[in-house]
């Protein structure tokens, strides 16, 4: 088995350059955002004060989040593009402050990567879920060029959003996922660093493709 975990903040490419990891070496994939991402929406839609961190606690209970064939479902029905809005990705970053959200991500991360080879990406994989993880990467990019790239992949579904409120927001997110206590943004010590600016992708993939293949060979 190998495990491999990606980091780094929103917009460093991180979902992208994992999903195409996950192929190439064919394993299984895991988007930590995403279930921080479903969480966000059913506490927002259930109209759930998102100051009341009980209120969220109380109903974590109440939310079944199963992941089968690449596919996340919240309570049995099929989610996807719901939680890839803008609005989401702020609500995510909101409930994922909270010790007991976090808890239950980390239960449902570990129970599906403890049976098989995965790749996992998010903020604290490589420092709190997998901290055995063979592969430890963490992406990261300048502000301005992940706005950028936040904008045009928002742009392409057609939400309508203004390039200097996603970087705005991009820094606020940077720092509210950097400075929080628990779990924090921030590379694990053993962690390899790609900065991604002005790189293309297929480059960044040949760097990783390089240290998974020399850690299957020798690990
Ligand atoms: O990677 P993303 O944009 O889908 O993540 C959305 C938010 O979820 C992010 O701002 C912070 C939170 N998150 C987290 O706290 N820890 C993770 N491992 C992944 C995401």
């Amino acid at each position: 088995m190998i495990h491999i975990a990606i980091d780094g903040p929103a917009g460093s490419g991180k979902s992208t350059i994992a999903k195409k990891v996950a192929e190439k070496f064919n394993i299984n994939y895991l988007d930590s955002g995403a279930l921080y991402r479903i969480i966000g929406y059913y506490i927002f839609n259930e109209n759930i004060n998102l100051e009341d961190a009980n209120g969220i606690v109380n109903s974590l209970g109440d939310i079944d989040i199963i992941l089968s064939e690449g596919k996340y479902r919240l309570n049995g029905k099929l989610i996807d593009d719901q939680i890839r809005t803008y609005n989401s990705g702020k609500l995510a970053s909101r409930v994922a402050k909270i010790p007991e959200v976090r808890k239950k991500v980390n239960y449902i991360l570990k129970s599906i990567s403890s049976k098989e080879s995965t790749v996992i990406d998010g903020r604290d994989i490589g420092t709190v879920v997998l901290p055995k993880a063979e592969v430890k990467i963490y992406l990261t990019a300048s502000a301005k060029e992940r706005a950028n790239r936040r904008y045009k992949e928002l742009i392409e579904k057609g939400e309508k959003v203004n390039f200097e409120d996603v970087y705005t927001e991009i820094k606020k997110r940077d720092e509210a996922d950097t400075n929080r206590t628990i779990a924090p943004l921030k590379p694990a010590e053993d962690a390899k660093i790609i900065d991604t600016t002005g790189k293309k992708i297929e480059e960044v993939l040949s760097e990783i493709y390089t240290i998974v293949e020399s850690e299957l060979k020798n690990g």
